[in-house]
């Protein structure tokens, strides 16, 4: 497989998404393609047509085992794609049980990244995107849980480098200032 295969993260209504769409925009202009992969619709294919959830949101209330099943069905498509690709996840995701790890060894094995990115931002900012965003079931927490949530996605992506050998990078996406965020994602993915 040739290209680079760059996996960014952040939680939940962090806005990992609208960086991304503007950024593979930006390249495409400047002549570097990315596609962008959204990994939670892979998994949420093989959920919906198993009849396990209606929604994407419903995912993470799984049984652990099935979502691990479901994560590795993923994995193994999305490493099929050729060219520079951008997959669009999560470090971890929070299951009613506790933190589930988003790339486990048998995911990293699959993707091979070079590089991963965490979005990140204040998470009074990220509480209030998740509480106007009405197309999304999101979970309701307080700004102190999702600043756990962001800790934890650091610790874990330290694991991740120390198994892959890839690098990791910290992107912010402030209010008021997504186009800093897009110029650093474009400079990095460059
Ligand atoms: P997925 O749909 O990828 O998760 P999500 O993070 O909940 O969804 P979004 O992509 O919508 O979040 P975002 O933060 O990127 O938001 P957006 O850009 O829209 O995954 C769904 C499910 O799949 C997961 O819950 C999980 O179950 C499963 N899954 C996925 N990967 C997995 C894995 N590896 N292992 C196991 N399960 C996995 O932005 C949000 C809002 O913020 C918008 O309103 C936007 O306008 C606003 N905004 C963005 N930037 C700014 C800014 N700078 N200033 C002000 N507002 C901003």
């Amino acid at each position: 497989m040739t290209g680079k295969k760059v996996i960014i993260t952040g939680v939940p209504g962090v806005g990992k998404t609208s960086v991304i769409t503007e950024s593979i925009r930006r390249l495409e202009e400047e002549g570097v393609p990315y596609q962008s992969i959204n990994f939670g619709t892979f998994m949420f294919e093989v959920a919906q047509k198993e009849n396990m959830v209606q929604d994407r949101d419903e995912m993470r209330k799984l049984d652990k085992n099935t979502q691990k099943r479901l994560q590795q069905l993923a994995s193994q498509a999305i490493a099929r794609i050729d060219g520079n690709v951008i997959i669009d996840t999560h470090a971890s995701v929070k299951t009613p049980v506790g933190f589930l790890a988003g790339l486990p060894e048998w995911v990293l094995k699959e993707l091979k990244p070079d590089l991963i990115i965490l979005v990140e931002t204040d998470s009074d900012q990220i509480l209030k995107r998740r509480l106007s965003d009405a197309s999304r079931v999101r979970d309701i927490e307080g700004y102190r849980d999702i600043q756990d949530h962001q800790d934890f996605n650091r610790a874990v992506a330290a694991a991740y480098a120390m198994f892959t050998g890839c690098t990791i990078r910290y992107i912010k996406n402030p209010d008021f200032l997504l186009e800093k965020a897009v110029e650093d994602m474009v400079q990095t993915l460059r």
